[in-house]
């Protein structure tokens, strides 16, 4: 299926690029409510991209963030050259652009921005892509997101607008890679309305509108003014932490519990399937095989409209989130 029918198991982004609607997520670690020093973990993704890969998983979700992106490529090299698996058969994805992480949280200030050191924007994203590439030892990816809508620049600038021009000029860049062939579709990750009505009005051209919106999305944490401006400007939205990262107790919620059992499907599941009921495409991560098979195992069942509507009530009220709120960047 390739129709964008909610549930179908492919969407197609409005310039054609035909999408999972399940990916799996290549961040490792744990990184949630964190004060001690503590976050990326790559060194699982050796076990866990294997057996992701050995489960049928095709489509990975990635960021120049995480540090996986050299295990991912040499996981992928070792199948791309013993014949079991070729390019056509992926979709992977990249994000760029992540702002500085709090001191706490083990991510490199090589992998990470701030705008404000940076003398030519348009440069730093052609570098950086190079170097997620050789690392992939890809020659494109499917998909290339801006991670993040600022949190690079502004505290030091006394420029005001200076966010969304470094959001423009990223942008501007991420056009020329696709242009060039080195991204099939980009988008954007963590953006707010607001943010996209500036990017949109910054870069008009729509045949440069972000195809994806990537956000946090889960029972405990909806948005759906923003779900729906991006189905009106054709923008796929994407869920991460598809889970809430395993917090909150999420998936011991008693609705979702019931559910489950009335499908004879795990919580997971029922979650996952309500995503793509949902309209939005997933990015499930788990270490272990047993739940890669069953994050994908949600095409033969149908959650009815009370069912959904009792999962959308547990996002009613306060979003609990995994990740900063986007609506405080600028
Ligand atoms: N754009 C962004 O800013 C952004 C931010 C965060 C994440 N992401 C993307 O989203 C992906 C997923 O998010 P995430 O890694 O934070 O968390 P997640 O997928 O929401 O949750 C992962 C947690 O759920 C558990 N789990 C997985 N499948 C399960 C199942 N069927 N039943 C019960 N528990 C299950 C995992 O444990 P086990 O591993 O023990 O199974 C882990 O504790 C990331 O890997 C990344 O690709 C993007």
């Amino acid at each position: 299926m390739t129709d964008n029918a909610p549930s179908a198991q492919e969407v197609t982004l409005h310039n054609g690029v035909v999408m999972p609607t399940i990916a799996f997520g290549c961040a490792f670690g744990d990184w949630v409510g964190a004060t001690e020093f503590q976050g990326f973990l790559p060194e699982q993704a050796w076990r866990a991209v294997s057996l992701a890969l050995d489960n049928g998983y095709r489509a990975f979700d990635g960021a120049r963030a995480y540090g996986t992106e050299r295990i991912v490529g040499t996981l992928l090299g070792q199948r791309f050259a013993s014949g079991e698996l070729t390019r056509e058969e992926l979709f992977i994805t990249t994000k760029l652009a992540h702002p500085a992480a709090p001191p706490h949280i083990n991510i490199s200030h090589r992998r990470t921005w701030d705008a404000d050191k940076v003398d030519d924007i348009a440069q730093k994203v052609r570098d950086d892509m190079v170097d997620t590439l050789d690392d992939l030892g890809l020659g494109y990816v499917d998909l290339l997101l801006m991670h993040w809508p600022g949190g690079f620049g502004e505290h030091t600038s006394s420029d005001p607008d200076f966010p969304r021009k470094a959001r423009a000029a990223i942008w501007r860049a991420f056009c020329g890679l696709a242009d060039k062939g080195a991204a099939r579709a980009i988008g954007v990750s963590n953006f707010t309305i607001a943010h996209l009505r500036q990017l949109m009005e910054d870069v008009p051209e729509p045949e440069y509108r972000p195809t994806v919106n990537q956000l946090e999305m889960h029972p405990y944490c909806r948005d759906p003014e923003l779900e729906s401006f991006c189905r009106d400007q054709g923008i796929v939205v994407t869920a991460y932490a598809p889970f809430a990262s395993g917090a909150f107790g999420m998936l011991r919620d008693p609705v979702l519990a019931t559910i489950a059992e009335r499908h004879g499907k795990t919580p997971g599941q029922v979650v996952l399937r309500w995503h793509v009921q949902s309209g939005r495409t997933a990015l499930p991560k788990t270490t272990k095989a047993v739940r890669m098979v069953e994050n994908r195992d949600i095409y033969d069942f149908t959650l009815n409209n009370d069912e959904m509507q009792a999962i959308d009530a547990l996002g009613d009220g306060q979003a609990r989130r995994t990740c900063p709120d986007p609506s405080t960047v600028a």
